[in-house]
Formats: C-alpha cells, sequence, structure tokens
C-alpha cells in the first residue's frame, strides 16, 4: 500500500516562535553578536510577512525574555535599540498589512523610551483586523503566572474584600488563571517553533503551551526563511493532537 502522510491539522492559528541562534550565527562567521541580532531583525520582518501573506492570525515573537537581563549591558542596549528601530521601521509595514502589533511581559521593567514606543505601536494597529503580531518583550511564562495571580488577588480584593481572597483561592480554577494571563483572549499557540536546535523551552508560554506541537530546527534564527515557516507548518499538519486521549485513527 502507498504510504501516503496523513494530514491531520488545519493551519495553526497561533504560531509562537523563539528566536534563538543570532550570537552563534555572528560567531560562525566571524562578527560581533550584535550582528547577529541585527540579521536576527531582519529575520523577524521575513517571517512576519510569510506568516501574515499566509493567513497565520496570531503570531507570538519570543524578543527578550526575563533572563536576558543577565547579557552585558551593550548587548542588552543594542536589543533595546533594534526593538525601538523594528517598531518605527515596521509601521508602514503594518498599515499596509493591518498587522495588529500586541504586548506580553513585564513592560514596566523595560526602559522607558522602548515602553513609550512599544505602546504607541500597540495604539497606532489597535484597530487593523488582520494578523496579530505579540511581541514578549521581558516576558517569562513563570513571571506571567505570577502577575496573573497578583491580578486575581487584586481583582477579588477590590471587588469583594480581602478577607474573601483566601476562600477564593482555595477555589481557584484554571480558567481564574488564564483570564488574568498577559493576553487573555488570545487563543493557545498550536505551534511553537524554535531556531538553533535547543530543545528548551527557556520560559517561554509556559501556561498557553501546555499542548502546543513543538517544532525544532537546526538553523539560526538569521538564516531563517519563509520555506522554512512553511515546513514547520506542513510538519505541524501531520501531528496528530491527543491532548491527553487517544489517536484520532484508534480502534
Ligand atoms: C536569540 O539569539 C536572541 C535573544 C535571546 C535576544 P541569542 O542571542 O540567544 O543567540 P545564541 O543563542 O547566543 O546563539
Ligand atoms: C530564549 O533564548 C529567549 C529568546 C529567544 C528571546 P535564550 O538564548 O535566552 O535561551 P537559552 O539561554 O538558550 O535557554
Ligand atoms: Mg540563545
Amino acid at each position: 500500500m502507498e504510504n501516503i502522510p496523513r494530514v491531520l491539522q488545519d493551519a495553526p492559528a497561533h504560531i509562537g516562535i523563539i528566536m534563538d541562534g543570532n550570537g552563534r550565527w555572528a560567531k560562525q562567521r566571524g562578527l560581533v553578536r550584535t550582528q547577529g541580532h541585527l540579521e536576527g531583525l531582519k529575520a523577524a520582518k521575513r517571517i512576519t510577512q510569510a506568516a501574515s501573506d499566509l493567513g497565520i492570525k496570531y503570531l507570538t515573537l519570543y524578543t527578550f525574555s526575563t533572563e536576558n537581563w543577565k547579557r552585558t549591558a551593550e548587548e542588552v542596549s543594542f536589543i533595546m535599540g533594534l526593538i525601538r528601530q523594528y517598531l518605527r521601521s515596521e509601521l508602514d509595514f503594518s498599515r499596509r498589512n493591518k498587522i495588529r502589533v500586541r504586548l506580553a511581559g513585564d513592560i514596566n521593567g523595560l526602559p522607558e523610551e522602548v515602553q513609550k514606543d512599544l505602546n504607541q505601536t500597540v495604539s497606532d494597529t489597535k484597530e487593523f483586523k488582520g494578523m496579530q503580531v505579540i511581541l514578549a518583550v521581558n516576558y517569562g511564562g513563570r513571571d506571567e503566572i505570577v502577575r496573573a495571580m497578583r491580578r486575581f488577588a487584586y481583582d477579588k480584593c477590590a471587588s469583594g474584600g480581602c478577607s474573601t481572597v483566601c476562600d477564593t483561592i482555595n477555589n481557584i480554577r484554571e480558567d481564574d488563571i488564564s483570564a488574568f494571563l498577559d493576553n487573555p483572549d488570545i487563543p493557545d499557540p498550536d505551534l511553537i517553533i524554535r531556531s538553533a536546535g535547543e530543545y528548551r523551552t527557556s520560559n517561554f508560554l509556559l501556561w498557553e503551551g501546555a499542548y502546543s506541537e513543538l517544532y525544532i530546527s537546526q538553523k539560526y534564527w538569521p538564516d531563517w526563511e519563509k520555506e522554512d515557516l512553511n515546513t514547520a507548518i506542513a510538519e505541524f499538519k501531520k501531528r496528530d493532537r491527543r491532548y491527553g486521549g487517544t489517536a484520532s485513527d484508534a480502534a
């Protein structure tokens, strides 16, 4: 019998990308790490365009983690500058493609001018109905869950008084936490892509990614082209998402 691969899934509605390998890409070429970040930015633009053309609804880009502050001050400030450059240079692109930019992460922990540019872009694009690009900046999955719990507690205090909080926490449900995450209306990522061959989440979308399909690419992020996105999506379509149940073709 001919071995025809099963196509089980529709295209993913939400893709998250851990854009990794900028530093190694630069090192491989005898360049400084910042040069890798510059090329990584170009790759982010290419892949955003490709995802928008494919009709992907949500694209979350892991841009700067809560752990990335461990890097040198020079590298961190270069990345912050690149984020600002990305926001400014992409506004026309966003307008043309009706891309809405949103944020995930503890934005208050960023330098003021970066916060200002991020908030400006969010506001400039908020009516656009095309793909939503979620920039995860100063983002950590654990931090997001902690902040969600704080918001939950604050909300309960405000509505019912602090004495009810213990009771509420005793009865907390998963939905209560989901409701206070950074973007509760956005569906969980169907597919999480990681470039540069590391087999770990590095604190990306810990809650939302519980049942995401993972795709690891050996290519460094600056080398990513639209064909790589097509390959990842084609691979995703062959996956059998069981969510703890049985295989779709189980007897
Ligand atoms: C990803 O590339 C970019 C950020 C984490 C900001 P890296 O800078 O982590 O590149 P490698 O992993 O050192 O190659
Ligand atoms: C994850 O990459 C963070 C981003 C891509 C923004 P890292 O390079 O920081 O992850 P580790 O250190 O390899 O786990
Ligand atoms: Mg890395």
